[in-house]
């Protein structure tokens, strides 16, 4: 059996360390805070929100909860932002994604200020990242490469290999690669011999939508494989993007689905929300 990267344990230890110092935080007076608007009631993103604000009260940061309704207009959704940008209690604003198809979502994330930005989806902030400056860290890509830290695997010099290109995983993913001394290459879903792409990963991470879609054919022996993909299938049961049971003899390391990169996207937005503080 490979290693099992344990996205629960690792992200739990982040909380504890979060914890211990918003304890600290909060004895000087000061309480983090941070904004979570939801508009409509989407199932999926109500579960998301709620896992955020359970995230915030076991560490200590105070959450402000907005649920608006579905039939809000961009501009009401604009001037909320506009005022949570102002109120200075406020360290975090997040909106949860998708919204509506009525709102703009280009337009709200650049609404938020930059400093207030705990996704890390503003241009700001991706730009930063881009330059290697102060700025918050999308919060998926920031997880997955605090769980390769974490479990002793060495970007620099590695081959890494990234398949999926969203704005939310693939690019900062490979920004941050980038910023770890791997040599990255991207492929999506018009890439040619994929196959021949993955094999030369010594890291391989997959962000592309399809339930079990990476196979052992398309993995190098001994690599470390980080699976972002959540899916549930017709038994109720979860699985990834890549099929676990059919590679888990070829690589050294993968990560589960559930409790693989999933904790690790909240672990680092509450990371972004005592930042903003900091
Ligand atoms: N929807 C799916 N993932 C995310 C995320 O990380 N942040 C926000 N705001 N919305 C999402």
């Amino acid at each position: 059996m490979p290693y099992i990267i344990d996205g629960k344990a690792i992200s739990a230890q982040i909380k504890e360390e979060l914890k211990t110092e918003v304890t600290a935080m909060k004895e000087r007076g000061i309480v983090p805070c941070l904004a979570v608007i939801q508009v409509g009631n989407d199932p999926a993103s109500s579960v998301y929100v709620n896992n955020k604000k359970k995230a915030c009260a076991y560490i200590g940061i105070e959450s402000l909860a907005y649920e608006l309704d579905e039939c809000t207009t961009q501009q009401e959704l604009v001037s909320l932002i506009e005022e949570l940008n102002q109120n200075e209690k406020v360290n975090g604003i997040l909106v949860q994604l998708p919204l509506p198809k009525h709102i703009d979502e280009d337009t709200i994330i650049q609404t938020i200020s930059p400093k207030k930005d705990v996704d890390g989806f503003h241009p700001m902030s991706v730009g930063n990242m881009c330059i290697g400056s102060k700025g918050f860290l999308s919060c998926t890509p920031a997880g997955i490469i605090q769980l390769l830290k974490r479990s002793g695997v060495v970007i620099e010099g590695k081959e890494c290999v990234i398949v999926g290109r969203s704005n939310i995983v693939g690019k900062p993913m490979a920004l941050l690669l980038l910023r770890e001394n791997g040599t990255v290459t991207v492929a999506h879903s018009r890439t040619k011999d994929l196959k021949e792409i993955t094999n030369r990963a010594d890291i391989l991470i997959v962000a592309i939508g399809k339930p079990k879609f990476i196979t052992a054919d398309y993995i190098k022996e001994g690599a470390v494989v980080i699976d972002v993909g959540i899916h549930r299938n017709a038994e109720n049961k979860l699985c990834g993007d890549v099929d676990f049971e059919d590679v888990k003899e070829k690589v050294s390391a993968i990560t589960p689905v559930p409790g693989g990169v999933g904790p690790m996207t909240i672990a680092m937005l509450m990371e972004n929300c005592v930042e903003a503080v900091r």
